[in-house]
């Protein structure tokens, strides 16, 4: 636990900066539950895998491979399945939807965890800047196909960041999904995290007759694999003193995913960001309906010329 864990005040519902997946899971039974976590097999997915477990939930766990979802769901306590879902890959994506439907699955939750960070080079899938294609249009391929999998008062959890605030000045650069006009790292992270936001804004709109619920979530920050392309000098000289003062541990950075998917402060809460476990702001272009609506529109578009 970090210093700043230990100071910073707790938020209106009793939880805050400090508070774990365990905390704010703690008294739930989700047996009978059923919840797809992606990314099971790293950092906060199998942290929050393993709590959601810990509390009785089926957890389907989602990694690229099935042979990593395997060894990490052969890990946790509880009644999991492992399955593969490559989000890059838009095929594994529809295997993976098509084997849910085949098992019958109902889904209470989707929490869409796994994702990239701050490429150093442009890399691209199908045409289309890697982090938007991974941590955007996968999870939108994988939660838009599942959405008759849903039951009626079913939670969907979309990992965004504070990053999404380093996102380009017109949030998303629609003429520039290839990053071919010029590309850097961290915006196109940023770019990535506020698609991650809009899309659950839309979803939450659409969601707006049901029990359904759409949310996003800053996790906080936390030293897992995915600050692998981040410089080894800093995160060898920074890193343990931030480690030590600032960031959250796992436990810690799984909590505000967990409280938004099953804690019962959650009902009825829809569109809106998470952080610390608590509703919070994010930046004003993150709230633009139409902005939304463009996003949401112009991904199905890129689904549709996949082809595959
Ligand atoms: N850690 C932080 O400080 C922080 C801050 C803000 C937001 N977040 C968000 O929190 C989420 C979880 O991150 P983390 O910190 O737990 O990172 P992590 O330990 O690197 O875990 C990321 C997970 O995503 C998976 N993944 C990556 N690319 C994928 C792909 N193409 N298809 C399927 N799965 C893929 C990884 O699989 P492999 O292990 O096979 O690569 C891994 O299971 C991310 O969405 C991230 O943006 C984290």
């Amino acid at each position: 636990m970090s210093l700043l864990s230990k100071l910073k005040p707790n938020g209106k519902n009793g939880f805050g900066y400090g508070s774990t997946a365990e905390m704010v899971t703690a008294g739930i039974s989700l047996v009978g539950k059923t919840i797809l976590v992606t990314g099971c097999n790293s950092g906060l997915g199998f942290e929050t895998m393993r709590v959601l477990a810990l509390r009785g939930a089926h957890i389907i766990g989602t990694a690229r491979t099935a042979a990593k979802a395997m060894a990490a769901t052969r890990l946790v306590q509880g009644l999991t399945t492992p399955l593969a879902c490559e989000l890059a890959d838009p095929q594994s994506v529809r295997a993976c939807i098509a084997s849910i439907k085949e098992k019958g699955i109902r889904l209470d939750a989707i929490i869409a965890n796994a994702g990239i960070m701050a490429l150093p080079k442009l890399e691209t899938a199908f045409g289309y800047e890697l982090q938007f294609f991974t941590n955007h249009v996968g999870h939108f391929i994988l939660v838009t196909g599942l959405l008759d999998t849903l039951t009626d008062n079913a939670r969907v959890v979309i990992l965004s960041s504070s990053a999404h605030q380093r996102a380009p000045q017109q949030g998303i650069q629609f003429d520039n999904l290839d990053g071919s006009k010029g590309y850097e790292a961290w915006a196109f992270y940023g770019q990535s995290k506020i698609a991650n936001l809009l899309f659950a804004k839309e979803l939450s709109r659409r969601f707006a007759a049901t029990g359904k619920t759409a949310n996003a979530c800053h996790p906080g920050v936390i030293k897992t694999n995915l600050g692998r392309n981040i410089n080894p000098l800093i995160t060898n000289t920074i890193g343990p003193i931030a480690n030590a003062l600032l960031f959250k541990t796992i436990p810690e950075g799984a909590a505000t995913q967990c409280y938004a998917a099953v804690n019962p402060g959650a009902i009825g809460i829809s569109g809106a960001y998470f952080a610390d476990c608590n509703v919070a702001e994010c930046r004003a272009d993150a709230n633009d309906s139409a902005l939304a609506k463009k996003l949401w529109e112009r991904t199905e578009e890129i689904v549709a010329s996949l082809k595959i």
